[in-house]
């Protein structure tokens, strides 16, 4: 930009001003190809830090950042391409159930995933607990099979968000992480990037999410619903609970079992209810139908007649997996030791402390802490109470799946995060509100 100079768009932010199309795009392109450095660009993150950003300053910084890197065209594909997004959590699985799920009610799901840290794989190491399923499939290969099946996963590949990706690495040493608007364009520009039409967003509250209150996370879930409509991306978010882990099981096969049992209608309550309000607002976005209770209607009969598994065994398939797996989950990977916790009280489950207990996982070898580390795709936890179930002394409340006999360490983890109290307790609510500016 001529005449454009960072320092007098560092100080209009300082004061509190809206910065137009123009400034934001000087700053992430100056940034991305090096032209602008690093102490202004972190003064300009403390600035917004502290002021802010209208929706349309936070639609500027989105596109900006799709726009510094390759997107995905995913144009071949017929219908609208919806994208799911989870900011993060213990035990989720709902991605694996989703994807067939919505699938199956004629929404195409065109997924592209990576590996991620955490307390369990991403998506991507989940489904590679299926013997021989592989994500390295060509760009075409992906587009035909979403337009036969209608659903296919790839592994992440091109430039994607480089923007994203720096200013991401200089907020995290410049104490600018916690930025809504920051958070929320940084998310929006990873799936625009990838070639969302719509988007879905499950924003999680509670212990193990970065949100730790409902009122946080409504937040952040307006500031992404906002610049959505900002750049033309229909974003519906779902705010809902991480106090405990979602479902039962925390680990790879083990939630892939877990979501087999839910496609075939038996799942745990809490997860197979998240799945039908994130499934209908997929269907929502995706334009199947303009009505919650018809959505859900569609997404139960999916389950009811066995078409979601069937279709979710067919991707399987295409994609060089043992599609048996879905009538027969014990031909996933198993862990030699199973050892039961036991509670050593009588009560009421109180608390269940959801990032302890992925922590607990992760130290049995289900997640990774850095990029080079391997996973054991076998070993994990199934919880077997929730936060309000009764619970006699000497009860299983979890069940581990190592790789060793030597389990301590795990056992007194979950002993001491799972709290068990004399007073009855009350659930907490799963979902707390559902934002959707059309309706
Ligand atoms: N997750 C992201 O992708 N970006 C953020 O800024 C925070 C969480
Ligand atoms: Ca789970």
């Amino acid at each position: 930009m001529i005449g454009m100079r960072m320092v007098d768009v560092i100080q209009k932010k300082r004061d509190g001003e809206t910065l137009t199309d123009e400034e934001i795009r000087f700053f992430v392109d100056g940034y991305t190809d090096g032209s602008i450095q690093d102490y202004q660009a972190s003064a300009f993150l403390m600035a917004t830090y502290f002021s802010g950003m209208e929706s349309e300053e936070q639609g500027a910084l989105t596109m900006a950042m799709v726009e510094s890197g390759d997107r995905i065209d995913l144009s071949a594909i017929e219908g609208i391409k919806v994208d799911k997004h989870s900011t993060g959590g213990v035990g989720d699985t709902t991605t694996l159930i989703l994807a067939p799920l919505v699938a199956a009610c004629g929404v195409p799901v065109a997924k592209m995933s990576g590996r991620g840290l955490g307390h369990t794989g991403g998506t991507l190491d989940k489904l590679e607990s299926i013997e021989g399923f592989h994500v390295e499939i060509t760009e075409e290969q992906f587009v035909r099979q979403v337009n036969d099946l209608k659903l296919a996963v790839i592994g992440q590949s091109g430039n994607l968000t480089p923007a994203d990706k720096k200013l991401y690495a200089l907020r995290d040493v410049t104490a600018t992480v916690d930025s809504i608007p920051l958070i929320a364009s940084s998310i929006m520009s990873k799936k625009i990037a990838a070639g969302a039409d719509a988007i879905v967003l499950d924003v999680k509250t509670g212990d193990g999410a970065f949100m730790k209150t409902p009122e946080e996370a409504e937040v952040l879930a307006e500031a992404m619903v906002g610049i959505g409509s900002e750049v033309g991306r229909h974003t519906i978010a779902v705010i809902s609970d991480m106090s405990q882990p979602l479902g039962f099981a925390i680990g790879n096969a083990l939630e892939v079992k877990e979501a087999i049992e839910t496609l075939q209608g038996r799942g745990p309550e809490d997860l197979t209810e998240l799945c039908l309000v994130l499934g209908s607002k997929m269907l929502i976005a995706g334009g199947k139908t303009d009505d919650t209770k018809e959505a859900r209607h569609l997404l139960r009969e999916v389950i009811d007649n066995g078409a979601a598994l069937e279709l979710f065994a067919k991707f399987l398939e295409a994609q060089g997996g043992n599609p048996e797996i879905v009538r027969n989950p014990e031909l996933l990977p198993k862990a030699p030791v199973i050892r039961e916790v036991k509670s050593t009280t009588t009560g009421y489950v109180s608390k269940m402390e959801a990032d302890e207990i992925g922590v607990a996982a992760m130290l049995l070898g289900a997640g990774r802490a850095t990029k080079e580390d391997d996973i054991d795709l076998a070993v994990g936890i199934v919880l077997k109470k929730k936060i309000g179930d009764y619970v006699e002394a000497g009860e299983p409340i979890a069940v581990i799946h190592a790789n060793s006999e030597d389990t301590q360490k795990t056992e007194s983890m979950l002993c001491k995060h799972i709290h068990i109290s004399r007073q009855p307790k009350k659930r907490p609510p799963l979902i707390y509100k559902v934002i959707d500016r059309t309706n």
